[in-house]
């Protein structure tokens, strides 16, 4: 198929995620057809750095042989069997690897196969272990402004988008959002319970009646408000306040699992165990669909062992699937040997050195924020004198401008309106120098598109 042809087949048959209808139509839509490392290639050939791992996932490279070697061999073997009332060597193998990575006695994996439905995953389990201990009177969460959680009712409902969720009308009660840690810093000599965000979500939880609330959900750093890292000491006081109500604390590491921040976990980073962790993507750097939430021991233990428990009413026919978690042990297996997640501590200053290089070159940059291999560039009018940029200049920045100059410089990236004007990047994990500069050198082409066009 030609991809004029392809596109137009698209149009007919398949419906997209998160698209408008103006994209999809566009002659310019994006038809990729092959990977290698660090790069994709569209039908015509052209090959482009893909500056978002995928969507924050492809954390070990495209085009690995041993990962299809592994699916194909798990194939060829056992294709399919539920972990319903049933164990197999592959899930069995992935969760005491998984496990064996995870920060404190996070030491039991339920799996299932995506982000969204980990998250759905963790509200209930949050519920149904409260209800099992005699308080089934917890059943409210609180989540974060901005935060992206997922798309499924329940995931949609701690998501805090709000034009993610008013298109369905009513979501799931008793759902509070608090501050993210947008613009926060811990005040000199005073502590991170000082935060704004912090004494929020005390008073939010006071207001609500601590015997009501079920869990707190945090991603390690927040995406959708551009790669926000917490302030010094916010994990800790998290963890303090959860555990002074009897609240479970759930980290999100559907983006931050896996080595994007440097280390296997965010929490591990922050020095936090939450009770619950969630994640996706990283897990199989994207070669097979697999999401899972990491349960602390005595959580787990807590629930099945309950008399009015007993069996967490919870599952999915693919949840565990012998290829993903084989696949999931291939590309662990593949990261660690590899130190993969070396190569993120060692390029990290490199990176950053790179990012404030671009700050100090293109007057529409406000700041960079991130860590690891995971950053936010957030674009103003101009830094200098404080002009912001209007609602126009934005939806064209975000619709046009940036797309454009990422078109010409090779780059495929997320330019992105939520909250601010931004551009993510997320590399595969695998990037050597070469590959960084190559990254830096294209966003400087984008930024420069950016300066031009709000001059
Ligand atoms: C923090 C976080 N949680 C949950 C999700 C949902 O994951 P999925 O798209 O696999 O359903 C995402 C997706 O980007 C995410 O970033």
């Amino acid at each position: 198929m030609q991809s004029s042809d392809v596109r137009a087949t698209a149009r007919q048959h398949l419906f997209p995620h998160f698209t408008p209808r103006q994209a999809w139509h566009s002659p310019q839509l994006p038809v990729i057809v092959r990977g290698e490392g660090c790069h994709v290639f569209d039908e015509e050939g052209r090959r482009f750095l893909d500056g978002l791992a995928g969507l924050f996932c492809v954390n070990i490279g495209y085009g690995r042989s041993d990962i299809a070697a592994a699916a194909t061999e798990q194939m060829e073997t056992l294709h399919f069997w539920p972990n319903w009332s049933a164990a197999h060597p592959a899930a069995v193998e992935a969760a005491t690897k998984i496990a064996g990575l995870a920060p404190g006695d996070l030491d039991v994996v339920f799996f299932v196969n995506s982000g969204s439905e980990a998250v759905e995953s963790a509200i209930k389990f949050a519920r149904q272990y409260h209800r099992s201990r005699g308080e089934a009177s917890r059943t409210k969460m609180i989540a974060r402004d901005m935060a992206y959680h997922g798309t499924s009712m329940g995931a949609l409902s701690v998501t805090g988008i709000p034009k993610y969720k008013e298109p369905f009308g009513p979501l799931l009660e008793g759902v509070r959002h608090i501050p993210n840690t947008l613009g926060e810093s811990v005040p000199a000599q005073g502590s991170a319970a000082q935060l704004p965000s912090l004494e929020k979500l005390v008073a939010t939880i006071e207001e609500e009646g601590p015997e009501t609330v079920a869990a707190v959900f945090a991603e390690p750093v927040q995406n959708s408000r551009g790669a926000l890292v917490p302030p010094e000491g916010y994990w800790a006081e998290l963890r303090a306040i959860c555990d002074r109500y009897g609240i479970l604390l759930v980290a999100d590491e559907v983006i931050s699992g896996y080595g994007r921040l440097g280390t296997w976990f965010g929490s591990e980073k922050f020095g936090v165990v939450p009770d619950l962790l969630t994640f996706a993507k990283g897990s199989t750097s994207g070669y097979a669909p697999l999401g899972g939430v990491l349960i602390r021991q005595e959580l787990a233990e807590g629930l099945m062992d309950s008399p009015t428990g007993g069996v967490f009413t919870h599952g999915a026919t693919w949840g565990a699937h012998p290829v993903a978690t084989r696949v999931a042990t291939a590309n662990l297996k593949a990261l660690h040997d590899e130190d993969v997640l070396g190569n993120v501590g060692r390029l990290e200053p490199r990176f950053q050195a790179g990012l404030t290089a671009l700050a100090d070159a293109h007057p529409t940059i406000a700041e960079w924020r991130g860590t690891g291999f995971f950053y936010a560039i957030e674009f103003t009018g101009d830094r200098e004198s404080g002009r912001t940029l209007t609602d126009q200049q934005s939806v064209e920045l975000v619709r046009e401008v940036m797309p454009r100059a990422m078109r010409e410089a090779g780059l495929i990236t997320r330019p992105d309106d939520r909250g601010a004007t931004m551009l993510i990047l997320s590399p595969p994990l695998i990037a050597d120098e070469a590959v960084l500069d190559e990254l830096l050198t294209a966003v400087d082409h984008v930024a420069a598109a950016v300066d031009g066009h709000v001059r």
